[in-house]
Order: C-alpha cells, then sequence, then structure tokens
C-alpha cells in the first residue's frame, strides 16, 4: 500500500471543507508559504548567491525602525514577502520588523479582508555563521468597514489572531501553522517544491527539564527572574530537585522549534538593557504568533505578569518579555514574579 502524503494544498482545502477556514484565508497561508520556499532557497544558497553579509553601501550600514543595522537577507526576505503578498487580493495591510510602518495594498490591486504581520528574517545574528533562522508571521482582520488600514489597525491583542506561524530554514525547512485548531508541522521536500504534513496536532509536554535563555544577561534582570534561573541552574541540590539543561540558539524560531518538539521554557525576560523599550523581542510579529502556536499545542506563553494573548498593544513594534513552552514550566516562571510583585506591593 502506498504511503498518501498531505500536501499543506490538500490540507488547507480539508480546513477549508470542514468549514475551519475561508477562501481567502486558505489563499493567504498558501502566497506566504511560497514566499518562505523562495526565502529558504535563498537561504540555502549562502555565500554562492551572494546574499550574506550587511545591507547598504560599504561604510555605510542600512539601519532599520529599531535600531538594528540590517542584513541582506533581513531586507531581501521583507521585498520577498511584500511581493508575494501585494497582488492576491486577499489582503487589505501589511506590517513588517523592517518597515517603520504598516502598507495598505496599493490601489492597483484589490484589497481583502486580512491584515498580515511578518518577522522576515528572524534570527540575524545567525545568518552569516550557517545556523538555522526563520520567517514569523500573524494574520488578523481587518476592522469592518476600514478600507486603507494604518498602524493603530494592527494594534489587535494575540487572542484576536486567525492565524500564525513560522518557517524555520535550518538542517530541514519546516512550516509550523495555526489557524486555531491545533499546532501543525510540513516539510519542504525540496526535489519536489511542496510542503508535506510532518506532525499533525504537536504537543508540547507540560514539564520540562530544558530552559533557554541568554545567560550572559544575568546580572541585568529583574529580582523575580534572577531567582528562578538561580534555582534551575541549582539543579538537583536545589528547590527544584532535579538537573536542568540548557540551549540558546539566538534564532527564536529555532528555539521555539525545538519547545514545539520536545518541550522546554523559552524566555527573553525584561532586563536593565532593554527595561526602557519594554523588552527585546517584538510583541505583534514575534510573542504573539509564537504565542498563538504554542498554546493550541498545549503551551503556554506570559510575559511572566500576565498572558501573552491578552497584551493589549500600544505600538506597531512594541516590546515585551516573553515565557513560553511546557505550561508547568511557565506557570513556575510566573509564580517567581508573582510572589516577588506580592512581597514589594503596599500592605
Ligand atoms: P531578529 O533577528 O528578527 O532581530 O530577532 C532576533 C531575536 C530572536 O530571534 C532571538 O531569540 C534573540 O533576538 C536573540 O537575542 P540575543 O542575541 O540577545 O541572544
Ligand atoms: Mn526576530
Ligand atoms: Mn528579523
Amino acid at each position: 500500500m502506498t504511503h498518501t502524503q498531505i500536501s499543506l494544498t490538500r490540507f488547507l482545502i480539508e480546513e477549508q471543507r470542514a468549514g475551519r477556514i475561508n477562501p481567502e484565508l486558505r489563499l493567504l497561508v498558501e502566497v506566504v508559504a511560497r514566499a518562505c520556499k523562495r526565502i529558504s532557497i535563498a537561504v540555502g544558497k549562502g555565500a554562492l548567491g551572494g546574499v550574506l553579509g550587511d545591507a547598504g553601501e560599504a561604510g555605510q550600514a542600512s539601519i532599520n525602525v529599531q535600531g538594528e543595522a540590517q542584513k541582506k537577507l533581513d531586507v531581501l526576505s521583507n521585498e520577498i514577502l511584500l511581493e508575494a503578498n501585494a497582488w492576491g487580493g486577499h489582503l487589505a495591510g501589511l506590517a513588517s520588523e523592517e518597515m517603520d510602518h504598516s502598507q495598505p495594498i496599493p490601489d492597483v490591486y484589490p484589497r481583502g479582508n486580512y491584515l498580515l504581520l511578518f518577522d522576515p528574517l528572524d534570527g540575524s545574528s545567525n545568518i552569516d555563521v550557517n545556523v538555522s533562522v526563520g520567517t514569523i508571521f500573524s494574520v488578523l482582520r481587518c476592522p469592518e468597514g476600514v478600507t486603507t488600514p494604518d498602524d493603530a489597525h494592527f494594534l489587535q491583542p494575540g487572542s484576536a489572531q486567525v492565524a500564525a506561524g513560522y518557517c524555520v530554514y535550518g538542517p530541514q525547512t519546516t512550516l509550523v501553522l495555526t489557524v486555531g485548531h491545533g499546532t501543525h508541522a510540513f516539510t519542504l521536500d525540496r526535489e519536489v517544491g511542496s510542503f508535506i504534513l510532518t506532525a499533525r496536532g504537536m504537543r508540547i509536554p507540560e514539564e520540562t527539564r530544558e530552559f533557554a535563555v541568554n545567560l550572559s544577561n544575568q546580572r541585568f534582570w529583574e529580582a523575580p527572574m534572577q531567582q528562578y534561573v538561580g534555582d534551575l541552574l541549582r539543579g538537583k541540590d536545589g528547590p527544584r530537585g532535579k538537573d536542568f539543561n540548557m540551549r540558546w540558539v539566538a534564532s527564536m524560531v529555532a528555539d521555539v522549534h525545538r519547545i514545539l518538539t520536545r518541550g522546554g521554557i523559552f524566555s527573553y525576560p525584561l532586563d536593565s538593557k532593554c527595561a526602557p523599550k519594554g523588552g527585546k523581542l517584538r510583541l505583534l510579529y514575534e510573542a504573539n504568533p509564537m504565542a498563538f502556536l504554542v498554546e493550541q499545542a498545549g503551551g503556554a506563553a506570559s510575559t511572566g505578569r500576565m498572558r501573552m494573548l491578552d497584551v493589549v498593544p500600544s505600538g506597531l513594534h512594541q516590546r515585551v518579555p516573553v515565557f513560553l513552552g511546557s505550561r508547568a514550566e511557565v506557570a513556575i516562571a510566573e509564580d517567581y514574579h508573582r510572589r516577588h510583585d506580592a512581597a514589594r506591593a503596599p500592605a
């Protein structure tokens, strides 16, 4: 008996027949997946494709709205996603880490009912060293009656997302998607050029012995984070009574992919360096889509003090502290914050 492979296209058609998505959202996901294939090809060529290194002219780095130097692949991936999504009629507007403001779909094309936000290339510091990078995306509904959306229309809590996903460009290229009915992974068959369903209904183990954090920031963390990680490091001899392992890829996509696959907790907490900005990771196109995917896989995502998907955004590029992954472990991290805050609250 031949084993039937389920392509992303077939998966989406079946989701549509089941009434879980409409044709417009199906097209949107297909278009984003196609753009990710192009980015995957560019990433895979590396030095041979002339895509490594910084964007901008020699001696004159190109800086994005975040104040970060752009890599060639940041710019290229952004262009690929913009071009792919402009003409299909499924979107009203787009917003990206690499653009100061959102863009409505140009007047020459029909406008649809959705808004798309993306981090075109996540893990930029890993591009030139041949370590996994990715693309993250989030889909919102364009508010009723709005035909030309501006930044304010994108400021919706993560709980309003209708779809979210990421594509990790690693040893395999894998697209992970939710439309609000579980989290599913599709591996790119490079010879055929199509994404094939390889994990339906991913589940994050509730408990874990593995954490992901950039430990070099330890002395800049808030007290509850210091205590939480301090207790993890004390292992068997500490209050947790078990030894923990640590991993940090420095590409959120790769770290979250590991956690969706085998559990763990990922954190980019508040530290005194990023506190004035509210955190390091961006709410709308990093934290929220990952939070949606993780919750749909039975995990939890929090700022340390509240559920990520309940945060009401105030800016397109707003940053937040992030704790996500195995549900019981995220609850423990939140508990350190709760106890600390309660002890400091006036009686
Ligand atoms: P980006 O490349 O899109 O700016 O995102 C990088 C983020 C995230 O992917 C990762 O978890 C984190 O920055 C790594 O930060 P450090 O270099 O401070 O560890
Ligand atoms: Mn990123
Ligand atoms: Mn990025």
